[in-house]
């Protein structure tokens, strides 16, 4: 009788070790995906634009409409926008935007504010997916427009005469305010 009672007790006993098992388990996957998606987080706000720019060499092209480039693209005009115009990816190589992103402090005898890692991050995201790294191996980074030679390559028909900076673009380009750069003032629009 006793036996049999003892029995019946270590079944009980039992039973209630595996559902607390089962608990125990369970917090431990909950636990375990916290610190994998926190682990995460922190790798990403913490890589430098050159190690994701590493990174995502060895990848395979991405969909450049991804929204991390539209939020990158929304956050660089706000961004780089209030001092000058938001100066297109597509005229400066790769390099230039990465040195110029890893050093906000130093940027041509000024600072740029309010840049955070993630702001830097998708910002990066942008200017890397609409931007060529430079043309020529070990020629200088160009830190002027007028020293790139993308910027060249996209004028085609023009022949500047005047000094190029930030502020001359808008001689031609109509839709700066809208940061269209497809849309040209008549005379150009027009001839062939
Ligand atoms: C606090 C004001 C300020 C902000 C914000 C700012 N810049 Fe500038 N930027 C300047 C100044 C000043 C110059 C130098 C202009 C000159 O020498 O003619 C400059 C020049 C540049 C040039 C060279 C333009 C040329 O004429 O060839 C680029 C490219 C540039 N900035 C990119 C950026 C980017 C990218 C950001 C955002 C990360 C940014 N800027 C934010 C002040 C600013
Ligand atoms: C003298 C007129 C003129 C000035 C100044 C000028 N552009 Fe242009 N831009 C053009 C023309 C014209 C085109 C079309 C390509 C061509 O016909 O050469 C063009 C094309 C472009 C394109 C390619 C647009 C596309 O997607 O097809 C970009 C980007 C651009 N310009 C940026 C700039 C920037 C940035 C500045 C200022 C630093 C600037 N341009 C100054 C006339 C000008």
């Amino acid at each position: 009788m006793l036996k049999v009672l003892n029995m019946f007790k270590i079944a009980k006993l039992f039973r209630f070790k595996r559902s607390n098992l089962l608990y125990l388990v369970i917090s431990l996957a909950i636990l375990l995906w916290c610190v994998s998606v926190g682990w995460g987080f922190t790798q990403a706000l913490a890589a430098k634009p050159s190690h994701i720019l590493a990174q995502s060499r060895s990848l395979p092209p991405l969909n450049p409409n991804r929204p991390t480039v539209e939020a990158g693209k929304e956050l660089y005009v706000s961004t780089c926008g209030g001092c000058h115009i938001p100066v297109p990816a597509e005229v400066l190589p790769t390099e230039t935007w990465q040195e110029l992103l890893e050093n906000p402090q130093k940027h041509y005898g000024t600072s740029v504010p309010n840049m955070i890692r993630l702001t830097q991050v998708l910002i990066w995201d942008y200017l890397k997916t609409n931007s060529r790294p430079i043309l020529q191996r070990d020629a200088p980074v160009p830190y002027y427009i007028e020293q790139s030679q993308y910027f060249t390559i996209l004028h085609p028909r023009v022949e500047f005469t005047e000094p190029i900076t930030s502020e001359s673009c808008v001689l031609c380009h109509t839709g700066i305010k809208d940061f269209n750069y497809r849309t040209l003032t008549a005379e150009w629009e027009d001839s062939p």
